[in-house]
């Protein structure tokens, strides 16, 4: 996968295997409000606060019956060293945007030396419930990378 995205953004698909079948039911995937493509990927804008990025990307397909928003994914890190993903909470998109959705944990990551590191992802059941109640919690999303300085 090609991923070109300018410096500092957080760069993810989501899940190959999801944007294959939205592909496949020939869905729409709009890439709006500071996201951008990065190869097969996306990339979401660099804000003022440290992993946390800005951008919408919306799947749509069956004619309108899935409808899956990804917006303004956040990296949150514990105090136990451990890391999550959260994003709008899609419900609220039109209404309350401050309100979120833990959607992912993130597996132990290194640094690659060069102003990012990558990071497995994994479903926690909101991540389920976002994606349709298809795949498990614990199933593993595309690896995301962003920006991390070490
Ligand atoms: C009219 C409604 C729907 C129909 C007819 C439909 C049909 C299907 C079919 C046939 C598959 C298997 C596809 C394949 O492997 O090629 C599938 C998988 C899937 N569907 Fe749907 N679906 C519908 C609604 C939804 C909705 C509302 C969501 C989510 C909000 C959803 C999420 C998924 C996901 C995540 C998969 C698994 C994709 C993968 O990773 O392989 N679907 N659906």
């Amino acid at each position: 996968m090609t991923e070109q995205a300018a410096a500092g953004a957080l760069v993810w698909g989501v899940k190959a295997s999801f944007r294959d079948y939205v592909r496949r039911a020939e869905g729409e995937v709009k890439i709006t409000a500071g996201a951008e493509a990065a190869g097969d990927a996306f990339a979401f804008t660099p804000t003022d606060e440290k992993l946390k990025f800005a951008g919408e990307v919306d799947f749509d397909a069956h004619g309108g019956m899935l409808k899956v928003t990804v917006a303004d994914p956040w990296i949150e890190l514990a105090d136990d060293g451990s890391a999550s993903l959260s994003v709008v909470n899609p419900a609220r998109l039109t209404t309350d945007r401050s309100q979120r959705l833990t959607i992912a944990t993130l597996g132990d990551f290194t640094p690659a030396g060069d102003g990012t590191a990558k990071a497995p992802a994994y479903l926690t059941m909101n991540g389920v419930w976002l994606l349709g109640n298809v795949y498990g919690p614990g199933d593993e999303l595309d690896t995301v990378t962003f920006p991390w300085d070490a």
